[in-house]
């Protein structure tokens, strides 16, 4: 049974760090350094210019493992959503970065800035969603955004995570910073986790998500679940969401995608 998780406030989800500098710089750029940081001083390092890059051999086979529609949360410059885009698939990326939004629409993909916790277009009928890059980290609380993405995936669809290559749960206050160095202004801090495979299937059994399996490839780890939860529920008329990013049409799934 899935209980309601508490959701981080908008004001949290739409975190100046993510949305605003040096994660712009650094994707308008296409460069890093850029680490999450921890209060004791541990450094995550973000792996920018490969997500600005084009989808490598790993991403390509994550990308045929996806059903119908796919919804790619935390989509960044939208290397996953541009390919997609690319093969006639019908995808959206949703991001509250309004830089990510950006370059997702330079390659012909279709984005919209906003947080996976406000309302979004076509909930309880996405085939799959995407949550790669180590965005089981977003919002800080892996429960609450696995419980919101019940809601959104179709019943029996598909969530393909990336977990962290070692067994971890943990949760942490992070800072996003352009380099090592402790002095350097740090802006607010913001909730983050990182989960292993097995954290990840512990908190999404007890969710309604079903292990459906589990790869590694390139040093990266994954997991794919099915969404058994009996929270998902079609979207209402008067929920549709109004896009926001630069791109006029609304690839919602039950609607075609004009080929880009
Ligand atoms: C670790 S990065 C991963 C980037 C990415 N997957 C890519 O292909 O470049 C996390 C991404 O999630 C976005 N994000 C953070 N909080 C979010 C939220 N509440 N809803 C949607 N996206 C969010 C950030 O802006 C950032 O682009």
């Amino acid at each position: 049974m899935s209980t309601r998780h508490d959701r981080p406030s908008r004001a949290a989800a739409r975190s100046s760090t993510w949305s605003a500098e040096p994660y712009a710089d650094a994707l308008r750029t296409g460069r890093g350094p850029l680490f999450l940081r921890r209060r004791d001083g541990w450094l995550l390092p973000l792996d920018v210019e490969r997500w600005c890059a084009g989808p490598d051999a790993v991403d390509l086979a994550v990308l045929e493992r996806c059903e119908g529609a796919v919804l790619d949360v935390g989509c960044g410059p939208g290397r996953l959503v541009g390919a997609l885009a690319a093969r006639g698939r019908r995808a959206l990326g949703i991001d509250v970065s309004e830089a990510a939004v950006a370059r997702t629409a330079a390659l012909g993909g279709h984005a919209l800035c906003r947080s996976v916790f406000e309302a979004l277009p076509g909930e309880g009928r996405w085939d799959t969603a995407l949550l790669l890059d180590g965005n089981l980290g977003i919002g800080g609380d892996p429960r609450a955004l696995l419980d919101r993405l019940s809601e959104v995936v179709a019943p029996e669809g598909l969530l393909i995570a990336e977990t962290a290559p070692v067994d971890v749960d943990e949760r942490a206050d992070v800072h996003l910073v352009r380099g090592a160095d402790p002095r350097a202004d740090a802006g607010s801090p913001f909730p983050w986790a990182r989960l292993g495979t097995p954290a990840l299937l512990r908190h999404a059994r007890a969710l309604g998500w079903g292990p459906a399996d589990q790869w590694s490839a390139g040093g990266r780890c994954f997991a794919a679940l099915r969404n058994r939860s009996t929270s998902s529920r079609p979207e209402a008329p008067n929920r549709t969401a109004v896009m926001s990013s630069q791109r006029a049409a609304n690839p919602s799934p039950g609607s075609p995608v004009p080929a880009s």
